[in-house]
């Protein structure tokens, strides 16, 4: 029986990755349902390709221009929701930021395998999406390469033989650049990443180095892990995604290409490697791997996580959505790139700190309370300039 799989946010970088495995493997997968928001003339040519049984548009006004065919259309969160109830066995999660939360809380609660690359779905809401995996049995295998990578090494492994975990980053394009340089960096410098193409805020989280910050908070809920035993790492080539640390002082290390696709396929194929049409990693080619700590004078962003980790769970909510917010303000040319782990900064100083947040209620409020204490601080910043 083929596998029925969702895919929100298809018009994406991984939605389109996702698509490729699907139709590398045809035999074992139907797609479904596709979701996305302003791409409707990408989504039109999937559905002509795909011909899924249903389609969701973020915004209603979209609506018409969906060249639906025999799918039905769904708009909104909650028809993002509507579709994970239906007959879906499969759903992948790559919608980038906050509104990935409510679909990945569906999934879980309705019992689908879950590829999760919205890793901002367990920044946000870790402590109810472990509690709900458990409660519920659902598997949720993360699609994030690192953490596929670390999800991979740990498969068999006794914990009490696991010391820590190293997550690793390829540094962003701005590795090398100094403070003062960084200070002048603009959005189409920022959007030059050296080694993965991905979405513009994942690419701008790259650059700040607040998507390993992201990914070190991801993997804590993950792996039911302390903050201190996880660590990060500069690696530049981006063949090394995740290390263990094991009880004797062994390493265990996974490598691959920097290719989404085979992270994607290991979760859609639910833990098996199949082959994939793209030539395998050629290590001589590489000839070199190098490795150093990040600097957290230029790039605060990871020390920013381990701060929110330690402050609770209101601080985690406060770390992603006042840093989406400050995204934005640079995208939208408002505030300096450098700007941006400072707003964080500044949200996680003043938010009332709750260190246990169960419920999608309260971190809706916490949200709503740090998009207005970050646009303050953003029009603080653009009347000081
Ligand atoms: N890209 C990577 O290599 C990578 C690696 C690891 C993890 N991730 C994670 O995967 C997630 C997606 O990243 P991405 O790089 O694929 O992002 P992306 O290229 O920006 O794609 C986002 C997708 O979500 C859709 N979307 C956005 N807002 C939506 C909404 N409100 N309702 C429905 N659809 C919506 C977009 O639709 P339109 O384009 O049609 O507007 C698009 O299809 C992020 O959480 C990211 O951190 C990505």
């Amino acid at each position: 029986m083929k596998k029925k799989v969702l895919i929100l946010g298809s018009t994406g970088s991984i939605g389109t990755a996702a698509l490729e495995v699907i139709a590398n493997d045809p035999g074992s997968f139907e797609v479904y349902g596709l979701a996305c928001r302003n791409n409707v003339d990408l989504l039109n040519e999937q559905i002509a390709r795909f011909k899924p049984a249903g389609v969701c548009v973020f915004d209603e006004y979209q609506k018409d221009r969906v060249a639906a065919g025999r799918a039905r259309i769904y708009t909104g969160i909650e028809g993002m929701k509507e579709m994970i109830r239906s007959d879906v066995d499969t759903v992948v999660n790559a919608l980038p930021g906050s509104i990935g939360l409510e679909p990945t809380i569906e999934a879980i609660r309705c019992k689908k395998t879950l590829a999760l690359a919205n890793k901002e779905s367990l920044v946000m809401g870790g402590r109810i999406i472990r509690g709900l995996v458990a409660e519920m049995g659902s598997a949720l295998i993360p699609v994030d390469s690192e953490h596929s990578a670390i999800y991979q090494l740990l498969e068999g492994l006794p914990m009490k033989e696991l010391r820590s975990i190293i997550i690793t980053a390829s540094g962003g394009p701005f590795r090398k650049h100094t403070k003062k340089a960084l200070e002048k960096v603009n959005l189409e410098e920022a959007m030059n990443h050296p080694t993965w193409k991905m979405g513009q805020k994942i690419t701008l989280d790259s650059a700040t180095l607040m998507n390993k910050g992201l990914e070190v908070i991801e993997a804590r809920w993950l792996f039911d892990l302390e903050p201190s035993r996880i660590k990060v790492l500069i690696h530049p080539e981006s063949i090394l995604h995740g290390i263990v640390e094991l009880a004797d002082n062994s390493l265990l290390a996974y490598m691959a290409s920097p290719d989404m696709k085979i992270p994607i396929a290991y979760a859609l194929n639910e833990k098996k490697r199949l082959p994939l049409p793209f030539a395998p990693l050629d290590l001589e080619r590489v000839s070199k791997l190098t490795f150093y700590p990040p600097d957290r004078r230029r790039f605060p962003s990871v020390q920013l996580a381990y701060e929110a980790l330690a402050a609770g769970d209101s601080a985690l909510v406060v770390f992603n959505v006042s840093n989406e917010a400050a995204v934005q303000a640079f995208i939208d040319g408002k505030i300096k790139f450098t700007d941006i782990p400072g707003i964080v900064a500044d949200a996680i100083e003043k938010h009332p700190a709750e260190p246990v947040v169960n419920d999608l209620e309260t971190i809706n409020l916490i949200a709503s309370w740090t998009k207005e204490a970050a646009m303050h601080k953003i029009t603080d910043i653009i009347g000081r300039k």
